[in-house]
């Protein structure tokens, strides 16, 4: 299966890569051709320079989670937070002063213990080689299939930003977004509308907090009522379970721990958490895509294959001139 992926990404890569510098694709164009960024990553990116990086991964992943499955939802939330602001270049993982990680919309970011301590075995083992960008990639998608879902090869070679903002944190969707809105942002990332309604479907595991949804049971954009979105018996509940800011509820109603495609079936039932959930499901837009996962578990496992590779390849840092592979996941390397 390995060895199948893998011939097959070589032939990809290798027509790229003749198309790209004979300008088979493009013969008119004279200027130097460029890979895209995303193509400098590979799945053999570590073989040579750290053969054990994601058996350890996958390891410390697996014992974390064991301890406490709610890091599962915890590290993949994490990746996407990572890959939406700045791309994947652990920018979110930055511990100082004035970074993303200390602003308000990141206040419920959990799994930044399991990150270091992987890093640093793997310093033990390979110094200054595996980036924390790769790390947390890797860890999401072991999350995922601790939790139930797909499995699928991460492509490695991403570097470690330098730079991270406070006031850029909240680039991240918050959950009051109209469609339009989640479609530009993911757009501006090289994501698409299938990828939007797709990537969402990580909202089948993990916890929002009540902070994310008062106005939608108590006074939904200033009415005084509640979101009508809401079906009856799902708003009683989550005024029972909401009295305050930071207490949580489960994303998925139904299989809060299980990845699965439940999280569709509530959106048809009308009991999805978010507003923005609820809206993938009523835009007629994205309300096709979320019929089919509903009813086609294969389906979604598949598509959340490809579109949580994508995500991963967003905005990538992989010249040679470009970011660094941190030692410490805190912080900016020394000069
Ligand atoms: C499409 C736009 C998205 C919006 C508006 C959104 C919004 C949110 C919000 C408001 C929460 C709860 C935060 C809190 O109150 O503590 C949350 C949790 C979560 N999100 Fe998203 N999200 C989006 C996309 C994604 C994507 C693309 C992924 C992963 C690929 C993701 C994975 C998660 C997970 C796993 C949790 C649960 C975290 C936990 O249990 O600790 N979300 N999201
Ligand atoms: C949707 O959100 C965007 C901002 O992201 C805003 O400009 C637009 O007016 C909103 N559309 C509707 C119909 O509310
Ligand atoms: C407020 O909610 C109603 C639905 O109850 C909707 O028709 C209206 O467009 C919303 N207003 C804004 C500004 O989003």
């Amino acid at each position: 299966m390995k060895f199948h992926y893998l011939s097959l990404f070589l032939f990809v890569f290798i027509l790229e890569l003749s198309t790209n510098i004979y300008g088979v694709s493009s013969p008119k164009k004279s200027v130097k051709p460029l890979l895209p960024a995303e193509a400098l990553l590979s799945i053999s990116h570590y073989h040579s320079t750290c053969p054990d990086a994601e058996g350890v991964i996958s390891q410390k992943v697996a014992a974390w989670v064991n301890k406490d499955p709610t890091l599962a939802p915890a590290i993949i939330r994490l990746h996407f937070h990572d890959c939406a602001v700045r791309g994947c270049d652990a920018s979110v993982l930055l511990n100082h002063k004035g970074s993303e990680r200390t602003a308000f919309e990141s206040r419920t970011l959990r799994g930044f213990g399991m990150i270091d301590e992987i890093k640093t075995e793997l310093e033990k083992r390979c110094p200054r080689t595996v980036s924390c960008a790769d790390i947390l990639t890797a860890a999401a998608r072991d999350a995922t299939i601790l939790a139930g879902g797909p499995f699928w090869e991460v492509p490695f070679g991403r570097k470690d930003g330098k730079i991270s903002l406070t006031k850029e944190a909240n680039l991240v969707p918050q959950g009051h977004e109209n469609i339009t809105g989640l479609l530009a942002f993911f757009q501006e990332r090289g994501l698409d509308m299938l990828d939007l309604v797709t990537l969402s479907g990580s909202h089948t595991i993990g916890r929002s907090t009540c902070y994310s949804i008062m106005n939608r049971i108590y006074n939904f954009n200033g009415t005084g009522k509640p979101d009508p979105s809401l079906s009856v018996y799902y708003l009683k509940l989550l005024r029972k379970r909401c009295k305050k800011d930071l207490d949580l509820v489960h994303l998925d109603v139904i299989t809060p721990r299980t990845f699965d495609t439940t999280y569709y079936k509530n959106l048809v039932r009308k009991v999805g958490l978010l507003s923005t959930d609820q809206l993938l499901f009523s835009d007629a837009r994205t309300g096709p895509f979320v019929e089919a996962f509903a009813t086609q578990p294969f389906l979604f496992d598949s598509q959340f294959s490809v579109s949580m590779v994508k995500l991963g390849n967003v905005q990538v840092l992989t010249r040679p001139n470009e970011g660094e592979i941190r030692v410490n996941c805190n912080y900016v390397n020394h000069v």
